[in-house]
């Protein structure tokens, strides 16, 4: 069968940590070897595949939340790939840059988002703040006397403890009180070490591979600001719209707050 446009250039034998998500979530820009590996995982961590969809469900309230709290834009790093239910879906008639470092997804996110007006597609790295905040479809874009909701879901647990702590504090001190930023978060906390084993095991060959934190560890994301209750909580206590079939929050390895960046931070 002949690759799909989205894939071109891509190895088909490497998975990607985009299209293995995408492939958890049943979507359809996936390759053979994300649908194994995701196999592979869910067969030794019962959990990976229901705090996968978790995690774009907590990613959907926090958008409705801050959506009716009158936030209109959205600076999205680490959107992936494009499934069911993207920001800019579910924030109406608000401004989306997405934002992501892996060229498959940008490609994919140009071609099914072109000439949709009140969107921007970025390639950037989390890890370099001030060229994304300097990126022209960011600074021309974003207007700086409104509030902007910084979107980190799913993201910082890709990016090594040296490298990450510094640039969301950049991120902070650059877009300044009054800007909010909203992070979910991997976490092996109560859970057996060998499944994080299993599932570092199957990212070997992805460019973005996890580094799971403890609770401890992704508090200091939210340093200096002010936390929109419930605070940073395992993500089935953020905001729930019904208990009525949700996953147990023991079996979801993942925590979720939005902060108020407080005065100060410039
Ligand atoms: C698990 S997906 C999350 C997608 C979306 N944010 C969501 O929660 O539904 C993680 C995405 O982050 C991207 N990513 C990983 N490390 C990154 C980095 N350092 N900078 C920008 N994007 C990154 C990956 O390419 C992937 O598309």
């Amino acid at each position: 069968m002949s690759q799909p446009a989205w894939a071109n250039g891509v190895d088909p034998t490497k998975v990607s940590a985009a299209r293995m998500y995408d492939a958890a979530l049943d979507g359809s820009h996936n390759f053979e070897v994300d649908r194994a590996a995701v196999a592979a995982i869910a067969a030794v961590t019962p959990y990976y595949v229901p705090t996968i969809q978790e995690n774009r469900n907590v990613l959907q309230r926090m958008v409705r939340y801050l959506r009716s709290q009158g936030v209109t834009q959205f600076l999205d790093i680490g959107a992936g790939l494009p499934t069911r239910g993207q920001v800019h879906e579910i924030a109406d008639n608000a401004k989306v840059v997405y934002v992501d470092n892996d060229p498959e997804v940008i490609a994919h996110a140009e071609a099914l988002m072109a000439g949709t007006d009140r969107v921007r597609i970025v390639e950037g790295d989390a890890r370099e703040p001030d060229d994304i905040l300097a990126h022209r479809d960011v600074s021309e874009f974003l207007d700086r006397t409104s509030p902007i909701a910084l979107l980190l879901i799913g993201v910082l647990h890709f990016i090594p403890d040296d490298e990450v702590y510094k640039p969301v504090d950049r991120f902070k001190a650059a877009l300044g009180p009054g800007n909010l930023i909203a992070i979910t978060h991997g976490t092996t906390d109560g859970f057996d070490p060998a499944w994080n084993a299993a599932v570092e095991h199957r990212y070997e060959s992805a460019r973005n591979r996890p580094h799971m934190r403890s609770y401890e560890a992704i508090e200091p994301f939210f340093a200096g600001c002010d936390m929109i209750p419930p605070g940073l909580v395992n993500v089935m206590h953020w905001r729930p719209d019904s208990d009525v079939g949700a996953h147990p929050p023991e079996h979801i390895g993942l925590y979720g707050g939005i902060g108020r960046i407080q005065p100060g931070r410039r």
